[in-house]
Parts: C-alpha cells; structure tokens; sequence
C-alpha cells in the first residue's frame, strides 16, 4: 500500500527498476543479444560460426581483448596460460580447510578470492601490467582450483599441472585422472568441453556479470570481483538450472509417467512445475545456443555412451512443448541448459560440478567486462537508490 510516483518525488528519484529490467547500467562493446530474434554474437561474431570454428582459448582472447588473435598472438597468450597453472603450495593447503562434502562453488570463490592474498603486488585495476599479469593467472589458475574443488569433494588426490597441455585438456586431466595412471584424454570430450565452454563464455549483464561490475566500480580487484561473480552464479536461479533440468528428466524416469503426461502437469501448473530447460528472462525464440547444443549433444551422448533414456525423455518433452500451444503463445523455447547437463553428466562430472563448469566457461566474459569498465571513463562507482517505506521518525522512549 504505498504509492511508488509519491516515493519517487520525495527521494527525488527519477526511477523505480526492481531487477533492473529496464536500467542500461553501461555501455559495452563486448556481446550482443537479440532475445526476439535469438541472435547472440561475441565482439560481433556470430556464436554459431565461432562454435563451429573457434576455440575456447581463442574466443577467451576475442572478448577479453576486442579481436580475434593473429596465430602468433594466439601462441603466446596459450603459452603464458600454460606456464601460469601451478598454485602456490600455501593456496593448496587451503582446501584442507574445508569440510569433506564441501560443495565445490563456495571452494572455488573462496580460492579465486584468496588469490588476492599471494600477488599483493599486482593488484592495482589502473596499471595496465597489473591487470594483464591478473588476467593470465585467473584463466590459468581458476581451471586448477576448479579441478582441485572436484577433488576435494570426492576424497581423491590432486595431480600437478602439465603444461604441456592446454587449458581444457589440463582441466580435465585435473579432474579425472590419478597419480599412478596416464588418463586417457577422449578427443570426444575435449571438443565437446571446449565448446560448452565457448557458447558460456559470455552473455552481456547478466547477474554474475553485473556483479563483477558493481564491485570492481569500487576499484576493487580483478580477483575479488571474480570471486563475487561467482557467488552470484552460485544462486540456482542463475547458474544452477543445468542441475535442475537433469533432476527433473530423472524424476519422469523414475516415476516412470510419460513426458505427454508430465507436460499435462506442467500446463495445469500442478504443485508450480515447470518445463526446466525452458523460458529465458531475455530471449522470447528458441536460445541460440541451445540450438548449437542440440545438435551436438546426440554425438557426444553416442560416443561417450550417455544415458539414452533421460535423452529420449528429453527430446519428446521438446518436440513436444514446441507444438504446445501453452510453450507458443508464451515464447518458451528451450534454453541453453536444457541439454548441457546430460552432456556434463555423460563425461563424468558429478552433477555439483555443474555450475562450476560455467564458471570456468563465463570466465573470459567476466575479465572482458571488469577491464572494460576500469577503462570506461563513464564508470562511476555503483550506487543504486532506494524508496523508504520504513518508519516516520520516532522518538526513543524515555524510560
Ligand atoms: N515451464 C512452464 N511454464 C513456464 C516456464 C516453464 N519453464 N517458464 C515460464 N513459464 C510460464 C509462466 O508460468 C508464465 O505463465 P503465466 O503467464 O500463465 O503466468 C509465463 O510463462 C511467463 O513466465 P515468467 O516467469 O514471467 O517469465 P520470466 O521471463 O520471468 O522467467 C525463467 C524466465 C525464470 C527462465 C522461466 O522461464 C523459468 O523458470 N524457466 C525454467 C528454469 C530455467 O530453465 N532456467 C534457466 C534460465 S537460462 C540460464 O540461466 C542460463
């Protein structure tokens, strides 16, 4: 019961945007989203070209740089990555400090956030040396505490990085292999990985981005922003519906109901169901990405032997929903995380190790975006305003 134009006058206010549905925060020059058109492009590129010629490492370069790399140029950002990897011994006695179960994302912000402690001396956001040094040891080092985060969580030791191996290969080295055995690197799950992590690798203001802009607006770090991002990502509406859409695929399986009947429940909005998978805050067509996924995900859940079932499951449940018109008249397409956690799951990862994947993949997006808002003139230190509706002034009794 409070009139909100009122609020607005006395606070002298000149908007009222909960979520900031309608707030432009910045400028940027970094991504471009066309939600109704299902359009997405990274520095102007298209993601369907970039997915199906570029690489991780070279789209990290493309955002957080403005520009596709030359292949020299390429060469030695991989090799200054390659030879930044190993952690401080003191950092890795950190993960001790946690409990057995812990979950691997709180692991991961915590160490990012610790980083800030070993490299004291590099840490101004205004000399450019600084941020370059920053920027290459968060891309090489985030994979290795991401890893190590994996490790800790299923008791098994952790291995040192081999440099001879790139970024993705590392990681997944990291993640699966052990002391006395030579993992076997699947060329399958390489590919697949590298270009999971490109279609995440940014995705303009969204929550964990906006995050890191707000706090490095304080001229905080690089690595205490980042460690923020990823706390945003950690909230379930953000970076864990890849979690809940396997959950859900696996609960139809186990119910053993049909997909037909399960979008019965969904339509009549039965205990608030939904279609996890589908709908996006900003694209109203199908996620272009999604589309890159789909077409992926039946080669890699092939060759690596994935559950065929919750896949069948899911594909009825689409073809489904796209005939739907309760999906059409509301623009619910699938969205990227409707087929990226079989595909998470089908490689091996344990499905806490989901969100921590986009992490590693949203990495890129977040360095590109903090270092351009330290260089944007326009930056202002974040500071939203509020309506009161609290208490009139009132005295404190006397007695
Ligand atoms: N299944 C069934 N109905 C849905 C779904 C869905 N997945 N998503 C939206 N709707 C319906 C709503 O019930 C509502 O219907 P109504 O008008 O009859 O009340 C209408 O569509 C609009 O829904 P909103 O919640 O207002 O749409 P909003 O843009 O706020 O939400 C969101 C977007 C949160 C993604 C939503 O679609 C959703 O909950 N999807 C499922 C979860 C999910 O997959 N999240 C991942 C997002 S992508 C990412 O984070 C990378």
């Amino acid at each position: 019961g409070y009139d909100v134009s009122k609020l607005l006058k006395q606070t002298g206010a000149v908007a009222y945007d909960p979520g900031f549905m309608n707030t432009a925060a910045t400028t940027s020059a970094i991504t471009y989203i066309d939600g109704d058109a299902g359009v997405l492009r990274y520095r102007g590129y298209p993601i369907e070209q970039l997915a199906q010629h570029s690489s991780f490492l070279e789209v990290s370069y493309l955002l957080i740089y403005g520009n596709l790399p030359s292949p020299t140029e390429l060469e030695e950002f991989d090799q200054k990555i390659r030879r930044h990897t190993l952690l401080h011994e003191e950092l890795k006695g950190f993960f001790g400090g946690f409990p057995r179960d812990a979950h691997p994302m709180p692991v991961l912000s915590s160490a990012v956030s610790a980083l800030s402690t070993f490299y004291q001396d590099s840490l101004d956001p205004f000399n450019a040396e600084h941020v370059e040094v920053s920027t290459i040891r968060l891309m090489a080092k985030l994979p290795v505490i991401a890893a190590y985060a994996h490790k800790k969580s299923i008791g098994q030791p952790m291995l040192y990085p081999d440099n001879s191996q790139n970024l993705v290969e590392n990681f997944l080295r990291l993640s699966f292999g052990l002391p006395a055995e030579q993992y076997e690197m699947d060329p399958v799950v390489v590919k697949a990985l590298d270009l999971l992590l490109i279609l995440h690798a940014d995705h303009e203001q969204n929550c964990s981005t906006s995050t890191v802009r707000l706090v490095g607006s304080s001229n905080a770090n690089l690595f205490a922003s980042v460690s923020a991002g990823i706390n945003a990502l950690f909230g379930p509406a953000h970076g864990g519906a890849n979690e809940a859409v396997l959950k859900m695929l696996r609960q139809i399986q186990a119910d053993g109901i049909k997909p037909e009947d399960y979008m019965e429940k969904v339509k009549n909005k039965e205990d608030g169901v939904r279609l996890m998978g589908f709908g996006h805050r900003v694209y109203k067509n199908y996620d272009p990405r999604a589309k890159i996924i789909k077409a992926t995900a039946h080669e890699v859940l092939g060759k690596l032997g994935g559950n065929d079932e919750l896949l069948d499951i899911a594909m009825r449940l689409e073809e489904k929903a796209l005939a739907d018109d309760y999906f059409i008249q509301r623009k619910l397409y699938p969205n990227v995380d409707f087929y990226t956690g079989l595909i998470y799951k089908a490689m091996g990862f344990p499905e806490k190790m989901f969100t921590v994947l986009f992490a590693i993949g949203r990495l890129p997006g977040w360095i590109a975006q903090w270092r351009e808002m330290i260089n944007d003139p326009q930056t202002k230190i974040g500071r939203p305003r509020q309506l009161y509706t609290g208490e009139p002034e009132r005295n404190y009794p006397a007695n």
